[in-house]
């Protein structure tokens, strides 16, 4: 109800809507309407009461709380049901709980703040508060186990489409999901699942969008690593357009892939990679080489051309793009 309220005065600012028109269109006494006023007034919106003509909606506060979420999203699943807390250790873990107690599919967990944000490779996810976009999407594929990993290249093109938006934002994407910009980290994405032999229960997308850390605020260790949107972007950067850009992003890309396969969605992600034509070094678990990054296969595991000639295939480790004055040597 509330959602629907501050639609409607959304779509009427700055024009006042009147308590009887908010009463009679959403069937509602002009009591309730009222109490709605206060409470969403409580939750940090401003809203003019001007006497006999009805309420303005002034601001919005910064919240990626359902309300804000609900009037600026135009998915038809993902994301109708928002799990929104202030902190929490990370939305990873919570969405992991809420999928194994049977939650919908497309259930979005967000959060203000993650305490212990993950990031991949058992490393941390700087998580402060207001200052990014924290959230994980809960789906339940129909598709195989092996398949899993495909959606968090997928998950990269829906969320560099969404910041990319912006201006004097271009991100790219380097093998398989990191988002950068000048060879920064913008996004981070790390994809959880649960399966049984043949059949995935659920898969957990988690995101991290730097959106306006402000460098001041960002460790040490961190300042040479990451960069937020509202440090390049040339107009305000607003996260709950950004939310739900992506959530729209990923569900269209989502609705394809398990209609048509992976493919269009890896043609999406060449778009945006910046790996693809570039010399390369790997950090194989097994092994560490250089060479040139050709493509990614049908399954989305990227193609080296290594420096001696061997073509090979990495499932996973490290693939960092050399700089143009290493290249062409061999074991630099
Ligand atoms: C990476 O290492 O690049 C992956 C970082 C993923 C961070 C996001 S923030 C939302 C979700 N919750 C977590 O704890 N991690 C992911």
């Amino acid at each position: 109800m509330r959602a629907e309220i501050l639609e409607l005065l959304r779509s009427r600012t700055p024009e006042p809507v009147s308590g009887e028109e908010i009463s009679a269109r959403l069937g509602v006494s002009r009591t309730a309407v009222w109490k709605h006023i206060q409470t969403l007034k409580n939750l940090g919106y401003e809203i003019e009461s001007v006497p006999k003509k009805g309420y303005i909606l002034r601001s919005a506060p910064d919240l990626l709380s359902p309300e804000e979420i609900v009037t600026h999203l135009h998915t038809d699943w993902v994301g109708h049901h928002i799990h929104y807390m202030k902190t929490t250790n990370s939305t990873n873990e919570v969405g992991k709980k809420l999928a194994s107690e049977g939650c919908a599919d497309g259930m979005t967990v967000v959060a203000e703040e993650q305490t212990s944000g993950k990031g991949r490779l058992a490393r941390g996810w700087f998580s402060p508060y207001g200052r990014g976009v924290w959230v994980s999407v809960v789906l339940r594929p129909p598709f195989l186990p092996e398949e899993a990993p495909k959606c968090t290249l997928m998950a990269a093109v829906a969320v560099v489409k969404a910041i990319n938006k912006y201006k004097g934002v271009n991100a790219h994407i380097k093998w398989p999901n990191d988002v950068l910009l000048n060879g920064k980290k913008m996004v981070g994405i790390l994809t959880e699942m649960s399966a049984e032999f043949g059949k995935i229960n659920y898969i957990v997308i988690g995101t991290g969008i730097n959106t306006n850390v402000p460098r001041s605020m960002v460790p040490d260790e961190l300042k040479p690593l990451a960069i937020s949107v509202a440090d390049v972007a040339k107009e305000p950067i607003q996260r709950v357009q950004i939310l739900a850009d992506y959530l729209k992003n990923l569900e269209e890309l989502y609705t394809v892939a398990c209609k048509e396969g992976f493919n269009p969605v890896f043609d999406e992600w060449r778009k945006y990679s910046n790996t693809i034509g570039q010399a390369v070094k790997v950090i194989a678990p097994d092994k560490t080489y250089f060479g040139t990054a050709v493509d990614i296969d049908e399954n989305g595991l990227l193609i080296v051309k290594r420096d001696d000639g061997i073509t090979e295939k990495v499932i996973a480790g490290d693939v960092s793009i050399r700089p143009a004055s290493a290249r062409g040597k061999l074991y630099s």
